[in-house]
This record gives structure tokens, sequence and C-alpha cells, in this order.
């Protein structure tokens, strides 16, 4: 989570409804269609039929309601409006009672690329469509009960399972290696990055290590874990998480393979 922003979240009118400029209209414009076309061969199948579903207007920015009618009929799930950034207990509060917070500013141009921030783009795009598969909307719901449950010096280390997983998570699939993870989906840069870069660490997913693997925001990402199905986040929502929280304070963290800076 950055500490400061540039942008300041857009406020519903009485109606509930967020007035958008042409331009910002037309970031949105722009970036959906250079991510869709970009998916093919790098998000999974699961996400590509979710989009599907959510079925977004290309010409301009979706409102709230909109998205949160697909989310309704699918999980129960629905978007609330958010400032740009908010504290872990009103994070975890939302994700327990089935609500996506999402700030509702969008990029300006020169942030088409990669945002540290997560502007409606990286939300609606990113975050929303996977909320209409059962395993991803129990997993994020359980998250957010377990972030209400933990002991505040334990929400660093959950933020880091969410990272892994909703943020940047990789899965396999019978096709090969995709992305689901929204940080990845919603970024023109790391949509590509993710899969094809030498760079970064690839992992198979473990969720005491991905609670104990240090991140960066400011930069692609140095480490991914890769799920092998959706039935793993499903099973982690029937777990109890504050175990293997405990569990993976007393293991302490794992050491930074690369330079940490604005970790987190
Ligand atoms: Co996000």
């Amino acid at each position: 989570m950055a500490k400061s922003s540039s942008y300041t979240s857009k406020e519903p009118d009485a109606n509930g409804f967020i007035h958008y400029t042409d331009e910002e209209n037309q970031v949105w414009n722009e970036l959906i269609n250079g991510q869709l076309s970009l998916l093919k061969g790098s998000v999974c199948q699961e996400y590509i039929d979710a989009l599907d579903i959510m079925d977004f207007p290309h010409d301009r920015i979706p409102q709230l309601h909109e998205v949160s009618q697909a989310l309704m009929d699918h999980t129960g799930w629905s978007v609330a409006p958010v400032p740009a950034l908010i504290d872990f207990t009103s994070f975890f509060k939302l994700l327990a009672n089935r609500q996506f917070p999402a700030a509702t500013f969008i990029r300006r141009k020169e942030d088409m690329g990669y945002l540290q921030e997560p502007d409606i783009f990286h939300e609606i795009f990113g975050h929303t469509p996977l909320l209409t598969d059962y395993r991803f909307a129990a997993f994020t719901e359980a998250y957010g009960k377990a972030g209400l449950a933990a002991d505040k010096k334990d929400h660093a280390m959950l933020a880091r399972l969410f990272w892994f997983t909703v943020e940047f998570g990789l899965i396999n699939s019978a096709d090969g290696l995709r992305s689901y993870g929204a940080g990845i989906v919603s970024s023109p840069g790391e949509l590509v990055y993710a899969l094809e870069s030498d760079t970064p660490d690839r992992r198979p997913f473990d969720v005491l290590d991905a609670l104990r693997t240090p991140y960066r925001i400011d930069i692609y990402q140095p480490v991914y874990f890769t799920l092998d199905s959706f039935d793993t986040l499903f099973e982690l929502a029937q777990m109890d998480l504050i175990p293997l929280v405990n569990q993976a304070r007393k293991m302490g963290m794992h050491a930074p393979t690369y330079p940490l800076k604005a970790t987190a």
C-alpha cells in the first residue's frame, strides 16, 4: 500500500453515479483494448470466462452498480467505492462482507504502464472478474475474515498472502503457465514480464512461504507464486488461517533475494 498518493478517488453523486471526463473514459478505452489484445495465452481461462460474464463497456468507465450487479448474480459480491488508500481494518471488513473496495480514480496517461496505486482500471478489470468464481470469491471472503480475527502485528504478514495470490498470482494450466493476479492482468508491461522474463523467481504456491516472503510495490515482481488450481484457494478458504499465520511468524521471514527498497 502506497503511503501517499497524487490521486484522489472521485465521489459518487447523490444517485451513486460517478462522473468521469471524456479524457478519463479515453484512458479506460485505451487500457481495456490494450489488455484484451494481450490476454490470449497470458491469463488463465477462468479469468477470460469471467470477463465474458462481466461484459465491461469499452468506451467508458463502468459504474460500480453495473459491476456489482454482475457479481451479485454469481457470488453475492459487490464493489464499494473507497478513498485511494484505506487502512487494513476497513479493508478486511469490506472483504469479509463480500464487498470489494475500489478506488474510483483512473490513472493519467503518463502512468499508463504501471501504477503503484490501485486505480479503477486495476480494481474493476483486474479484480472483479474472478470474484464471479466461487473458489476465488470464497478465498477472498475468508481472507477478510482472517484479517479481522488476526492480531494487528500480523496484518503485514497477511498482506503478503493477498499480494502473492489475488494481486500477483500465477497458475498452471493444461496450456502452460498463466497469470490471474489483478496486478498483472491490469498492467500492460507486467502481463508480458510475469510469464516471459527470465528475471523473476517463480515458485510453487505454498501458503507458509507466501506469508514469509517480502515483496516490493514499486517494480515488476521479483518473485511469483504459482497455483496448480483455484481449488487450492478454496481449500484455504475452508481452513482457519490464523494458526498458519502464527506458524509463519514463528518460522520468520524469508531473507529477500533482491534489494529491499519500499518493501511491505
Ligand atoms: Co489490487
